[in-house]
């Protein structure tokens, strides 16, 4: 027995090495075959899990979020298929010049009914981070000088904090309040809200060295609050 656990623990420790040292292109391959393995177990689970989803989609919510590799909401979420549906760009900018943005959003208000909309940002955002180091990186730049005019809007909101992560971190936050004001003056949103809908915006804040979300509350003066409390899983949520 003794020695079955100590080779199954070498097996085990060599698979962790091998994961740590795997190349590029291996790990591409090894995305493929958790994708034959995921649409297997799925199949297996529900004989009808891609009949229904080729039925339609009923998203709840629009979610704005950054293209950083480190948030996939739909994982920190625990989203299925159909769930969310998601807009992502550096940063979770909304412009108002962003035909690309404003078309989503057109087709999640109007066509596919979400209620809410959420703009999900991230603590240790390179986007927000960039642009508060007024970085040069290319192109890059001037999607970045939304982010700058939000700095420049906010920056006595700013002007009290040394600690350079306080700093970048706070204006994490100052971000999504303010790409939540753009959302608000979208003709999309002012048009749904004219017409008696009830579009709920949610300004969220995921922070990747804790996997919590923070959620932002405008009226208490920025800041942000807890929702996770991990003691009270299983007894119902604490929101
Ligand atoms: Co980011």
């Amino acid at each position: 027995m003794k020695t079955f656990i100590g080779l199954l623990f070498m097996l085990l420790s060599f698979g962790q090495s091998l994961a740590q040292s795997a190349s590029p292109d291996s790990i591409i391959h090894q995305f493929l075959t958790n994708n034959c393995r995921w649409a297997a177990t799925k199949q297996h689970e529900d004989s009808l899990y891609f009949d229904h989803l080729v039925e339609g989609q009923h998203p709840v919510a629009l979610l704005i979020g950054c293209s950083d590799s480190r948030v996939s909401p739909a994982v920190v979420l625990g989203a299925d298929l159909g769930n969310v549906f998601v807009h992502r760009n550096i940063a979770n900018v909304v412009s108002h010049s962003d035909l690309n943005f404003l078309s989503v959003m057109q087709y999640a208000v109007e066509v596919l009914k979400v209620d809410h909309i959420i703009v999900y940002g991230h603590y240790g955002c390179g986007g927000i981070k960039a642009a508060i180091e007024d970085e040069t990186l290319g192109l890059i730049d001037n999607w970045l000088a939304n982010i700058k005019d939000v700095m420049h809007m906010h920056h006595k909101d700013m002007e009290g904090i040394t600690d350079e992560h306080e700093r970048l971190n706070r204006l994490v936050e100052i971000n999504v309040l303010n790409q939540i004001e753009n959302l608000e003056e979208t003709s999309v949103y002012r048009q749904a809200m004219r017409n008696g809908r009830n579009i709920r915006l949610h300004g969220w804040v995921y922070d990747f060295s804790t996997g919590k979300i923070k959620v932002l509350t405008p009226e208490s003066g920025l800041g942000p609050r807890e929702h996770c409390d991990f003691e009270s899983l299983g007894k119902g949520d604490k929101h």
